[in-house]
């Protein structure tokens, strides 16, 4: 059943992308996408493997044959002539073609891909990429938590085609969701995850499990969830512009460190939430992390693990999977709208130049610590 805030989201949806009329809602955006692979008879779905590995998990469950497209290192987004060769090997009227525009940084050949492959099935996952969407796609995934602050869950697909998914049933927020945007209290939280954070080390290499823990998550986002999403849809010119200041400013303080900022495509812009950065070989990336958390400085980890590092994905990269694996190692992603106070950007370019400059003191305590 829609609440109030969930039909303003419908809304804005059917007005922005008139070609995508059926909107879904769900707890959980792989949730979504193995709705999707379940009620398409395809047999094949090609995705990236610089990519989190629960919705290549979904894409299993499902029952399809799942080919993953090694990351090009320049961009962190599927290697273009790997997807062409692996597009022309494949029967198109069998296969779905999932693109993530990873971080919000287009992947501009969607279109081009659309036209000489026109059976394909295409899905295009903006969970981190509100605003950089092509249209170009059957499908459109957005979050309504990933790039939202407060909120743990919540999933939205515009869809070209009725895919017949019932509503399910409503959720409440978590005491932590209702309180999570109030100041004093975000303020005690984030003091509490910096007294707690101690070394970080990639999970990478480590991790030789069969098959990711993913179960589906299924529900309707909580009324509080779809407020805030819709606040964000309805601001969105406003925060975009203001957080591309923000990256602007932060890749300005970076030049001439060696860190290198990823950039988007010549002419193109990011969707403006993140900023990817390779900070360097693993052992700097994990010692930037462990200090930009002890700072209580928000960035994210994301992926460290993909689906290279599981089993069963073993034989599933045609074309390997070398730098998919050399981002999850060396990059972070630095979250730009929580990087509003100038105190905090200048703090960021400080820890990030002190740690590639290799000025930092070793960190004190080990174990992991926990971003999401
Ligand atoms: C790019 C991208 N799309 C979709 C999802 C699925 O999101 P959810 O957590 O809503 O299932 C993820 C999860 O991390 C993701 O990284």
């Amino acid at each position: 059943m829609n609440n109030r805030c969930t039909s303003r989201v419908e809304g804005w949806m059917k007005e922005h992308f008139p070609r995508h009329p059926h909107i879904y809602f769900g707890l959980s955006g792989t949730a979504l996408l193995l709705e999707v692979f379940q009620r398409q008879p395809r047999s094949t779905v090609v995705l990236p493997a610089f990519f989190c590995p629960n919705i290549s998990t979904a894409a299993l469950m499902a029952g399809k044959r799942v080919i993953h497209i090694d990351a090009d290192r320049r961009t962190q987004l599927p290697d273009v002539a790997q997807l062409e060769r692996c597009l022309a090997s494949v029967n198109e009227a069998e296969t779905i073609l999932l693109i993530d525009h990873s971080f919000g940084y287009p992947f501009i050949h969607l279109s081009d891909l659309r036209r000489r492959f026109p059976k394909l099935l295409i899905i295009e996952d903006c969970a981190r990429a509100l605003g950089v969407e092509s249209g170009a796609s059957d499908f459109i995934l957005f979050s309504m938590y990933k790039t939202t602050a407060g909120s743990s869950n919540g999933a939205v697909l515009a869809s070209a085609i009725p895919l017949g998914i019932e509503p399910w049933p409503g959720s409440r927020p978590s005491a932590r969701e209702r309180v999570a945007n109030i100041a004093p209290l975000r303020y005690a939280y984030h003091l509490l995850q910096r007294i707690q954070c101690s070394e970080f080390r990639s999970r990478a290499g480590q991790v030789n499990t069969d098959v990711p823990p993913w179960t589906p998550q299924y529900g309707m986002p909580h009324q509080l969830c779809s407020a805030r999403f819709f606040s964000e849809l309805d601001n969105i010119q406003t925060q975009t512009s203001t957080r591309r200041a923000i990256a602007d400013e932060i890749i300005d303080g970076l030049s001439g460190s060696g860190i290198e900022c990823i950039k988007p495509a010549e002419g193109h812009q990011t969707a403006g939430h993140f900023l990817s950065v390779r900070v360097g070989q693993q052992s700097t990336r994990d010692l930037a992390l462990t200090r930009l958390c002890k700072k209580s400085l928000s960035v994210a980890r994301t992926w460290d693990i993909i689906p290279a590092h599981f089993r069963c994905f073993e034989n599933t990269f045609p074309f390997g999977c070398a730098n998919s694996k050399h981002l999850a190692e060396q990059m972070i992603h630095v979250r730009l709208a929580e990087f509003r106070g100038a105190k905090q950007r200048r703090s960021l370019i400080d820890e990030l130049r002190a740690v590639t400059q290799n000025l930092a003191a070793l960190p004190e305590k080990a174990s992991v610590a926990s971003f999401s």
